[in-house]
């Protein structure tokens, strides 16, 4: 059942966990995560990245992932992920999307303003949800060296302006940088949890944590348990997928693409399960 970015995070907030939103740029990530979704009957998010486009072009994939949620038995939002243009959220839109992501973070803060309340009121004609960022998601991959901490901190969310950007923008969800990054972890991430409660005390809506995968449990636990409700998924279940596909190349003669594909999904099944039994409380099944 395809539904928006609100209805999915009003469930979420009305059982206190958190979401899980998994990027699919293949129709392998599509399927290891559904199968989760169905076996757990919890609702899910299928995302895009705008980055993702010369991997996997928008217009062939997302029809996919809006068939493939209508026909999910749980709910499933269908949403665009660190979307830079808003040319580029309308055509996601116009396929069916319910959700977005404006990524305004390169942008001044007037300018990141102005573009995600012109992203808000296209998405309200879609009756779509819209995520936005305050604060910088860096990526440990990237090569953008940080001089340390403070320089990390630099980047994090100021629950100040937090407050001011989600009262001018009316946006349904907030992305916050507290110490998480995208990419896989050169060193074990140290979360600002303080600050994740104060920018929860300020603002009123649900709060995501991007760079979700390769956290650890006790850090996902404490994040959700101080308000984050949507937690982005994709680098570490991709890397099963690729560690899967390696084991069938090195282990059987003549392997044909559907061998790879099906081991990979298999390992981004069962990394994602991992996942899922923290974000939706799910330990005890
Ligand atoms: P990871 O790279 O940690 O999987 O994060 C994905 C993400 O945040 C997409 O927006």
């Amino acid at each position: 059942m395809l539904v928006n970015l609100q209805e999915i995070l009003s469930l979420a907030e009305k059982s206190q966990y958190a979401i899980g939103s998994f990027n699919t740029p293949n129709f392998e990530n599509i399927m290891a995560v559904l199968k989760n979704a169905e076996h757990y009957q919890i609702p899910v998010i299928l995302a895009h990245a705008q980055v993702h486009e010369s991997v996997m072009p928008l217009e062939t994939i997302g029809p996919v992932m809006v068939f493939c949620a209508q026909k999910a038995k749980v709910p499933v939002c269908v949403h665009l992920d660190h979307g830079e243009d808003l040319d580029y959220i309308e055509r996601a839109m116009e396929i069916g999307f319910t959700s977005a992501m404006y990524d305004g973070s390169k942008l001044s803060y007037e300018e990141n303003v102005e573009n995600t309340l012109k992203a808000v009121q296209l998405a309200r004609k879609y009756n779509a949800g819209i995520e936005a960022e305050i604060g910088v998601m860096g990526n440990s991959e990237s090569g953008e060296e940080t001089n340390g901490m403070q320089e990390m901190e630099d980047i994090y969310t100021d629950p100040e302006i937090a407050k001011k950007f989600v009262e001018a923008t009316g946006i349904d969800a907030l992305a916050a940088s507290f110490g998480t990054v995208h990419g896989i972890y050169t060193s074990e991430p140290k979360l600002d949890f303080p600050r994740i409660e104060k920018i929860k005390q300020l603002v009123k809506i649900p709060l995501v944590m991007h760079g979700g995968s390769g956290v650890s449990q006790g850090d996902y636990i404490t994040a959700i348990s101080k308000g984050i409700r949507k937690i982005n998924y994709y680098t570490y279940m991709a890397r099963e997928g690729t560690y899967a596909a390696k084991k069938v190349l090195d282990s059987t003669r003549n392997p044909l693409y559907h061998d790879i594909a099906l081991a990979a999904v298999r390992a981004m099944e069962k990394d994602i399960e991992s996942a899922i039994r923290i974000f939706y409380h799910c330990n005890n099944e």
